[in-house]
């Protein structure tokens, strides 16, 4: 399974921020609000990663990301020149996916929560078929909105409903089979003139195969287009760091985490960002990583001195 992160937006809605700034890096709290998708794709397991950006902005995430060897990933790049839509990413990432299934994310998706880990890992063992993800919401009117029959089995995905028939809203985060590519070509741009993810998905409910998973409760998802909403996450990363142990989205740790680096390469990383907090959280990362192998080893070596000395008695 390959991993796509879609950035190519203007950020049109968060001008004047994004005037100089592109939207994806903007800071949520102490982080480029990429690092959380990337996180996401990492927690799947995805290792080979497709950033789509603009062309102003490709030299940047270059800049962020290199060839992903840091963190033991091969990450490349992209650049939709026209945004055509959202579904236009499987076109521009068509050389890329091959003949491999692929995970799309969009870059200003925040998924947070230890209970939707199992549930990502299987998606991205996926053979056939697409998986979404859904989350009640208050107001679905902004989203792709689930459709549900009677026996509770979606029948469509509508973007941004008048009037929605449910509110499970259709997250960015989604999962195809490699047919992907010929059904995103065959798609007709919508009344608004764009290639929608949603059409793309209700292909997949036609042919009987789509599965949506609904994200638990204790899982937080926010779609971060809207000042309130940036703001809100920055605010909910800070109270969350700060009452657990664990940094949200610290992507070298989520490396070593999902076993892509070792320790060692994770202390790699901590020197150029070592004045930060944020470096300083991965140090006291390595530092117990460093501790933990020791205690490891010390174990180790208990149990072979213990087996040796009862092998010389029984001698
Ligand atoms: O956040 C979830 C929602 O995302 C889904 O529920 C909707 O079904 C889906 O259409 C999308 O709605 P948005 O209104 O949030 O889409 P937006 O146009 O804001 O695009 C999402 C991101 O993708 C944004 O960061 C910019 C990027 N993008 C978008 C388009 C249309 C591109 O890079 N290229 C594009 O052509």
């Amino acid at each position: 399974m390959k991993g796509i992160i879609l950035v190519a937006g203007n950020g049109t809605r968060l001008a004047p921020l994004t005037f100089s700034v592109s939207k994806p890096l903007l800071p949520v709290y102490d982080k480029p609000m990429i690092y959380y998708p990337l996180t996401t794709l990492i927690q799947a397991g995805i290792k080979d990663v497709l950033i789509i950006t603009n062309a102003k902005d490709k030299q940047k995430f270059e800049t962020l990301f290199g060839t992903g060897a840091e963190l033991g990933m091969n990450i490349s790049y992209e650049v939709q020149h026209v945004q055509r839509g959202i579904a236009d990413a499987f076109m521009v990432g068509e050389k890329f996916i091959g003949n491999d299934n692929v995970c799309l994310i969009l870059g200003d998706n925040i998924y947070h929560g230890d209970s939707m880990l199992p549930q990502l890992k299987a998606s991205a063992r996926l053979q056939n078929g697409a998986e979404i993800y859904g989350y009640h919401v208050a107001d679905p009117r902004r989203f792709g909105v689930a459709v549900f029959d009677q026996n509770k089995n979606v029948t469509a995905v509508e973007e941004k409903p008048a009037e929605p028939k449910s509110n499970l809203a259709v997250t960015g985060l989604y999962f195809f089979d490699n047919s992907v590519v010929e059904i995103a070509k065959h798609i007709q741009p919508s009344k608004r003139g764009e290639l929608e993810i949603t059409d793309v998905i209700n292909e997949y409910i036609k042919r009987g195969n789509c599965k949506l998973n609904e994200l638990g409760k204790d899982v937080i998802w926010m779609d971060v287009g809207t000042f309130q909403s940036l703001n809100k996450a920055s605010s909910l990363v800070e109270t969350l760091q700060n009452v657990t142990s664990k940094y949200v989205a610290c992507i070298e740790e989520q490396a070593f985490d999902a076993g892509f680096i070792n320790n060692k390469q994770l202390g790699n990383t901590i020197e150029k960002q070592k004045k930060s907090d944020y470096g300083k959280y991965l140090e006291s990362v390595y530092n117990a990583n460093c501790q933990a192998q020791k205690e490891a080893q010390n174990i180790t070596e208990h149990f072979l001195d213990k087996y040796q000395n009862q092998s010389t008695k029984l001698r």
